[in-house]
C-alpha cells in the first residue's frame, strides 16, 4: 500500500497533554497511555498501535467492554469522541524479543528506544505521526538492579516501589511527537560535565555508556560543548533544558537519534579516542554529535508536519553539521570529502530504481527514505539557497523560520518562505529542486575570441524511475580562470564593468551563453567551472588533460584542485579499464607538484592521493564491468606507487615526524598504500609494521594498504591486529571489515567463519555491516564474481537478516539493485538473486525496495 503526500489530512484531535506510565519486567513491559483530547475534527482519531497486546481501554474513566475496542488494522480508531476527553490505554509489549530494535528494545543489558520514525507505537497506543505534538510526563518503574531510568527533560521525582524496584517521573516542557520520546533503563556509567549558555543557564551535560567506557567519552562531549557553542555564535540558536543526555548503546540501526534532551547513539559514534579510533572516526563522532544536537532547533522545535517532509530537518541539518566540521577543520578538505560521498552514494541512488526527490510524493515503507537523497542531496539544495541569500541574508531567512514556526510541525515550502519572505526576494525556482529526482548534468563548452572566451552552459535532467517532472531548475555556477603563468585572471561579465577573480552565474534555463573578457593581455585562461561544487549536478566539460593538469597544480579554488585530480584519476582508470594503455607520469608529476606545494594541508594532499570510489568509476562508466575497475583502480594504485617511488621513501623515512599530527597521518597511510600496491618491499614493511602503532590512525592505515595484497605481510598484520584487540567489541568492527573486504582472503567461506567468530553477533546491525555490508561494497571481485556466488550469498543472508531486522535487511539489499550499472550476464544474475529475496521476503521494508528493482 502507498501512501501519498497529496493525501495529507490533519489529526482529529489535539493532544494536549500525554502521561506515559512504563512498567519493565523480566518478560514483558506494560505501558499506560493517558491522553488529554480536544476535538478538532470529524474524522476518526487514530491511536497507533503495532504488536501490542492491549488490556484496558478508558474514555473519561469509562471502561470499554473488549467488544467494543475499535480495533483497525492500523490500532485504535476512535470515532464519536467528546469535544474534550481523557483516553487511556493499558498494553504489554516485548522488548525482551525486539530483534528489529524499533521501539522499545533490550541491546547488551540495557533497555532503550527507537521511535523515529514510526517505532513508538510498538511501544504504546499513541496519535503517532509528527504533526501531533503534546507534553509528556513519564513514569518509568524497573527492577533496582537498574539504576538509570532516563527520559526526555526534566527529572521530576523518584521513589521507591516494594523491595525490589523504583520509578523516576520526568516532565519535557517542551511539546514534542512521539517519535522524539526516548527512555533508557540500564545499569550505565556516567561521564558528567557542564556548559553555560550565551544567556547563562548552566546546562547538565550527561553521557552514558557501558561499565568502564567512560575514558573514552572525551571527545565526544568536547565535540558536544564545540557544537552548543557554533550554534549559539552562528544561529542564535541557544540550549533550552537544564540537561542533555546522550546514551551510547551497542545494538542501532543508524548513527544516532537526536530525541528531545535524551540522544541515543550508536555507540561506535560516542566511544573514541586515538588509540580505538581513526582521525576520520573521530571526525565523523565530531560531526554525528553536532549533528544530533543541531537537531534541538532544527527538527525538534519546529518538526516536520509529515514524513515526506524529512529532508526539511534532514537536509538542513546536515548542511549546518557540515558547515560546523568545514569550521572546525578546513573548508576545502571538508568540502571535498562532503563531494565524495554526495557521488559515491547519492548519484548512484538517483540513477537507480530507488530514485527519488529530495522530498518524495509517496512511499510505501518510510524506514526506507532515510537516504542520501533526502539527506545529502537536502543538504546541497540548502546550500545553494544559502549561497544565493549570502550569509546574512540566510541567517535572516532562518530566524523568520524558528520565529514564525517555533512549536509547530510544518513543510518544506514554509522553510523556503521564510527564507524568502526575510530576504524580499522571489526564491520560488527553487522548488524543482525539492519535487525532481535525477542529477542534472551541466554541459559547459567553449569558444575563445581574441579578448577572451564565451561559455555556453546547457542542463538536462535525466529520466529517472521516479518519473517526476525534468524541468531546468536554478543552477548556482561559480566560476573563475586560470591564467598561463598559474594565476587568476580577472575578467569581466559582458555587459558588467567590474573585472573580478571570481563570478557566480544562475543557469535557470536549458541553455545560456556568458561572454566573459580577460583583462588587459591576460592570454590564454583556463576556466575553473562549478568551483566549491556550487550546485550538484554531473559536470561535463571540454577540457584537457592538461589543462585539468594545470588546474590540479594552479587553481586557487582548493575544491576544484581536488576534482581536477579526481577527473584525471577516473579518466586514467576508466582508460585501464577498457584495456587501453595509460601514461601515468603526467599525473604522477601533478602529484609530485602537490606533495612539494608548502601552501597546502597535509590532508588536502592526502585527500588528492584519494583514489575515486568503486561506486563513482560505475557511475561513470555503466554498464561496466565492476571487477574490471577494481583491477584498473588497482593497476592505478600501482603505477602511481612505482611514480612516486621517491616520495613514499621520503614520507616513511620521516614517518615518526609524520605522524605526529592528523594531517601527517593521513598522507603518510595514503602513501604507503601507493607503496604497497606497487609492491614495492619497503613500503610493505612498513605498513606491517604499522599495525602495531599504538595510534589507530596509522594502525588500521597500515592494515589497509595491506588487505589486498598477495603478499604473507597481509595474513600476519590480520592476525595480528586481531589478537590484540579481540577483547573490544568496537575495534573488531574494523578486524571484521578488513577481513572481508580483502579481495585475497575475504572468500564465501571465509565470511561464514567470521560470523562464528565469538566476536561477532547476528543481531548487531554493527557486526552485519562490518562483515557483510564490507563484502559487498569493499570486496567487488568477491561479491561481483562471474559465477553469480556472491550475489546468491547474500540474497540468502539477506532474506534471513529480513526475520530479524527488516530496516537492515532492505538497506543492505539496495546494492543489489544497481544492476543497470553492470554488464548483461550480471544484470541477469542479479536478477535471479533478488527473486530469491523477493520470494523470501517478510517484511514491507525489504519488497518495497526488491519490487522497485524487479
Ligand atoms: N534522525 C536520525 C538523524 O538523522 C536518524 C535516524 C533515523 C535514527 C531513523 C534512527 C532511526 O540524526
Ligand atoms: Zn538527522
Amino acid at each position: 500500500m502507498l501512501k501519498y503526500r497529496a493525501d495529507y489530512r490533519p489529526a482529529s484531535c489535539k493532544v494536549i497533554s500525554a502521561g506515559l506510565d512504563i512498567s519493565i519486567f523480566d518478560d514483558r513491559t506494560f505501558v499506560t497511555t493517558t491522553l488529554e483530547l480536544e476535538r478538532i475534527g470529524d474524522d476518526p482519531f487514530l491511536l497507533n498501535g503495532r504488536e501490542l497486546t492491549l488490556h484496558e481501554l478508558s474514555i473519561d474513566g469509562r471502561v470499554l467492554d473488549e467488544a467494543d475496542w475499535p480495533v483497525s488494522e492500523a490500532g485504535l480508531s476512535l470515532e464519536g469522541l467528546p469535544a474534550k476527553c481523557v483516553v487511556r490505554t493499558r498494553a504489554e509489549c516485548h522488548p525482551e524479543s525486539n530483534t528489529a530494535l524499533e521501539g522499545l528494545y533490550l541491546s547488551g543489558g540495557m533497555y532503550c528506544t527507537q521511535c523515529e520514525p514510526e517505532g513508538f507505537r510498538r511501544i504504546g497506543f499513541f496519535p503517532d505521526r509528527p504533526d501531533v505534538m503534546t507534553v509528556f510526563t513519564v513514569r518509568i518503574e524497573a527492577g533496582r538492579q537498574f539504576p538509570q531510568l532516563l527520559s526526555n527533560g526534566n527529572l521530576v521525582e523518584t521513589g521507591e516501589v516494594g523491595d525490589d524496584r523504583h520509578y523516576a517521573l520526568w516532565h519535557d516542557p517542551h511539546p514534542k511527537p512521539s517519535y522524539l520520546f526516548a527512555c533508557v533503563v540500564g545499569d550505565l556509567d556516567l561521564a558528567a560535565d557542564k556548559f553555560t549558555t550565551a544567556s547563562g543557564r548552566e546546562v547538565d551535560l550527561h553521557i552514558y555508556v557501558e561499565t568502564g567506557n567512560t575514558h573514552l567519552t572525551g571527545h565526544a562531549m568536547e565535540s558536544l560543548k564545540r557544537s552548543m557553542k557554533w550554534d549559539e555564535d552562528t544561529y542564535g540558536l541557544e540550549y533550552d533544558l537544564d540537561l542533555f543526555q546522550i546514551v551510547a548503546v551497542s545494538h542501532f540501526n543508524m548513527g544516532a537519534m537526536e530525541n528531545k534532551g535524551l540522544n541515543i547513539f550508536n555507540s561506535k559514534f560516542v566511544l573514541a579516542d586515538p588509540s580505538t579510533a581513526t582521525d576520520e572516526d573521530l571526525d565523523r563522532v565530531e560531526s554525528i554529535v553536532a549533528h544530533e544536537y543541531f537537531h534541538n532547533w532544527t527538527g525538534n522545535r519546529v518538526t516536520c508536519r509529515d514524513w515526506f517532509q524529512l529532508t526539511l530537518k534532514e537536509g538542513l541539518t546536515v548542511y549546518r553539521d557540515q558547515c560546523f566540521s568545514a569550521d572546525m577543520h578546513d573548508e576545502g578538505v571538508q568540502r571535498a570529502s562532503d563531494v565524495s560521498l554526495l557521488r559515491a552514494a547519492q548519484f548512484p541512488e538517483d540513477a537507480s530504481p530507488t530514485a527519488h526527490p529530495i522530498r518524495p510524493e509517496s512511499y510505501r515503507e518510510i524506514n526506507n527514505f532515510y537516504t542520501p537523497t533526502v539527506y545529502e542531496k537536502g543538504a546541497e539544495v540548502i546550500r545553494m539557497m544559502a549561497g544565493y541569500l549570502g550569509r546574512d541574508g540566510f541567517r535572516r531567512g532562518t530566524d523568520l523560520y524558528f520565529e514564525r514556526h517555533d512549536g509547530n510541525a510544518v513543510t518544506c515550502d514554509d522553510f523556503v518562505a521564510a527564507l524568502a519572505d526575510a530576504n524580499d526576494r522571489d526564491m520560488s525556482a527553487f522548488h524543482g529542486w525539492y519535487s525532481q529526482a535525477g542529477t542534472p548534468t551541466l554541459s559547459v563548452s567553449r569558444r575563445a575570441e581574441a579578448d577572451g572566451v564565451t561559455l555556453s552552459l546547457a542542463q538536462a535532467t535525466p529520466e529517472t524511475a521516479a518519473g517526476t517532472p525534468r524541468e531546468p531548475l536554478p543552477v548556482p555556477v561559480r566560476l573563475g580562470f586560470i591564467g598561463a603563468d598559474g594565476q587568476p585572471v580577472r575578467t569581466h561579465l559582458d555587459g558588467e564593468n567590474d573585472a573580478r577573480d571570481e563570478h557566480v552565474l544562475l543557469l535557470d534555463s536549458a541553455a545560456a551563453e556568458f561572454r566573459f573578457v580577460g583583462e588587459a593581455g591576460s592570454g590564454p585562461m583556463t576556466p575553473s567551472v562549478l568551483r566549491g561544487f556550487s550546485a550538484p549536478v554531473r559536470l561535463v566539460d571540454d577540457l584537457a588533460d592538461d589543462e585539468r593538469l594545470h588546474l590540479m597544480t594552479h587553481d586557487s579554488d582548493l575544491f576544484n584542485r581536488w576534482d581536477a585530480a579526481q577527473m584525471l584519476a577516473t579518466g586514467a582508470i576508466l582508460s585501464l579499464a577498457g584495456g587501453e594503455a595509460v601514461a601515468v607520469e603526467p599525473l604522477a608529476a601533478g602529484y609530485r607538484r602537490i606533495l612539494g606545494d608548502a601552501a597546502l594541508l597535509d590532508e588536502f594532499k592526502a585527500g588528492t592521493l584519494r583514489l575515486p570510489g568503486i561506486a563513482v568509476l560505475e557511475a561513470a562508466r555503466a554498464p561496466a564491468d565492476p571487477v574490471a575497475l577494481f583491477s584498473a583502480r588497482r593497476g592505478l594504485l600501482a603505477s602511481l606507487g612505482r611514480a612516486l617511488a621517491s616520495e613514499i621513501a621520503a614520507a616513511i623515512e620521516a614517518r615518526g615526524q609524520m605522524a605526529g599530527h592528523a594531517g601527517g597521518r593521513a598522507l603518510l597511510t595514503q602513501l604507503v598504500e601507493l607503496g604497497v600496491a606497487a609492491g614495492d618491499a619497503d613500503a610493505i614493511a612498513a605498513a606491517a609494521s604499522m599495525v602495531a602503532d599504538r595510534n589507530m590512525t596509522i594502525s588500521q592505515g597500515g592494515l589497509k594498504a595491506l588487505i589486498h595484497s598477495e603478499d604473507a605481510a597481509r595474513e600476519q598484520a590480520l592476525q595480528a591486529f586481531h589478537d590484540r584487540w579481540q577483547a573490544d567489541s568496537l575495534v573488531m568492527e574494523k578486524w571484521f571489515q578488513m577481513e572481508s573486504m580483502s579481495s585475497v582472503g575475504g572468500t564465501l567461506d571465509r565470511l561464514e567463519e567470521l560470523m562464528q567468530h565469538p566476536g561477532f553477533d547476528p543481531k548487531n546491525p554493527n557486526k552485519i555491516r562490518a562483515v557483510l555490508g564490507a563484502f559487498m561494497i569493499g570486496n567487488t571481485p568477491g561479491f561481483h564474481a562471474a559465477d553469480g556466488s556472491g550475489y546468491s550469498y547474500m540474497a540468502n543472508r539477506l532474506v534471513e537478516i529480513d526475520k530479524r531486522n527488516p530496516q537492515i535487511a532492505a538497506r543492505m539489499a539496495l546494492p543489489m539493485t544497481r544492476m543497470a550499472n553492470y554488464d548483461q550476464p550480471r544484470q541477469d544474475l542479479m536478477r535471479a538473486a533478488l527473486a530469491t529475496i523477493r520470494a523470501g521476503a517478510a517484511s514491507n521494508d525489504l519488497k518495497e525496495v526488491v519490487d522497485k528493482a524487479l
